[in-house]
């Protein structure tokens, strides 16, 4: 039996009111169903309207936003209509937001100890005894060495990732059923990353989490997410599993999106997306992606295209989705295309260069072991 939606945004619109009085969209008509145990990525470039939409989950809404229309609920609360006390206990209790730089910004003069402590104190039942073997306990879930060394340290002892984790610590304090993450991971090393995500990922199935992941790297949805929604100025343009949306997305920006990544094994760089989102105070009379899109013609650019939800189960905002093969074909080579040789003068030169990441398996780490002991006690 399909589960009921824990979040549950339906045909939501949010704006802002122009110097001349106007109410300006920046989501629009929006639709966003989380049960327990999914973990939805939502991408889109900058401007798009994922931290809006991301906190509008939990009812927040940015100074100057309001709602236009719509309905948001959490587990059949209407958080558009709800008490302010129980809003406040909702957030922070049972919904929980990582917000981008989390870590950044934990308190600067307080040890690790004392902010989980306080955590622990404002949303969970634990008695005032139980905080020391709280805290220890959380910095393990989230995989920190050494948690009870940590605690005695301050914010800036730590690196960035081992901040983060914190962050997600503290998160946790409150059992929370459900996690809204905003670029959980910008402004960390890759390694760094690839250790949250995993992280990331395995909490929310270990812990049955309705998980929105908010994220304009693809590559880091995959790793987390198994389902995808893809915006593109304040409106979905296509939803779908990873699977779907990241193998064979059936929208011409979320091809441009994947297309543009870089690939190790392609020699010719990605192929970037030419031009820019239109502002939300644009006038848009056709598809909003119609000026940046190989397959527009007329009707893209007069009429708004409707959200299809198609047999495959997948939701695709565009009249010519059938076409979408027309895009995978590969652009003629260019000199930009191998950019070694282009520039025989170049003082300096990489060719053929992989870098990677992956997590030692147990056979790795026994050849290090045998070979290196001391490092790997
Ligand atoms: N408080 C605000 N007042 C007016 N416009 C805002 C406000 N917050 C965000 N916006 C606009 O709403 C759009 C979506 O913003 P946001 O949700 O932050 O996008 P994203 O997270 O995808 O980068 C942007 O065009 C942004 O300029
Ligand atoms: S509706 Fe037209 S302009 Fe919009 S994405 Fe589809 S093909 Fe491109
Ligand atoms: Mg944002």
């Amino acid at each position: 039996m399909p589960q009921s939606p824990f979040i549950d945004i339906k045909d939501l619109s949010v704006g802002y009111t122009s110097r001349s009085g106007k109410t300006i969209p920046v989501l629009r008509d929006v639709n966003l169903s989380i049960t327990r145990g999914d973990s939805i990525g939502l991408v889109g470039e900058s401007g798009s309207g994922k931290s809006t939409l991301a906190l509008a989950a939990m009812g927040y809404f940015k100074r100057g936003l309001h709602v236009i229309s719509g309905q948001v609920q959490f587990d059949g609360i209407d958080m558009l209509d709800i008490e302010r006390n129980a809003l406040q206990r909702l957030r922070g209790g049972r919904l929980a937001l990582i917000p981008q730089n989390s870590g950044q910004s934990l308190t600067p003069n307080l040890r690790i100890g004392q902010q989980i402590s306080e955590a622990l104190r404002l949303h969970s039942d634990l008695p005032a005894t139980g905080f020391d073997a709280g805290v220890i306990d959380l910095l393990s879930q989230v995989r920190l060495p050494d948690p009870v060394g940590l605690t005695d340290r301050y914010p800036h002892e730590l690196s960035g990732g081992q901040q983060q984790r914190v962050a997600i610590a503290m998160a946790l304090a409150s059992n929370p059923e459900a996690l809204l993450l905003d670029e959980p991971t910008t402004g960390l090393d890759v390694t760094t990353q690839a250790h949250i995500m995993e992280l990331l990922r395995d909490l929310a199935k270990d812990r049955n989490l309705a998980m929105l992941y908010v994220s304009h790297d693809l590559g880091a949805i995959a790793r987390v997410c198994n389902k995808v929604m893809v915006m593109y100025a304040g409106e979905t343009v296509l939803t779908g599993s990873a699977k779907q949306v990241l193998l064979s997305p059936r929208h011409p920006y979320a091809h441009g999106l994947l297309a543009s990544i870089p690939r190790l094994n392609e020699a010719s760089l990605p192929q970037a997306l030419d031009g820019r989102p239109p502002m939300p105070s644009e006038t848009i009379t056709g598809c909003a992606f119609a000026d940046r899109c190989k397959l527009a013609d007329q009707t893209c650019h007069s009429s708004l295209p409707p959200l299809d939800h198609l047999d495959s189960g997948e939701a695709v905002r565009c009249f010519h989705h059938d076409q979408i093969g027309q895009l995978n074909r590969k652009p003629e080579k260019s000199a930009r295309s191998n950019p070694v040789a282009a520039d025989k003068d170049s003082a300096l030169s990489l060719a053929n260069l992989a870098v990677s990441y992956s997590r030692p398996g147990l056979l790795f780490k026994a050849v290090c072991t045998a070979r290196h002991p001391a490092k790997h006690r």
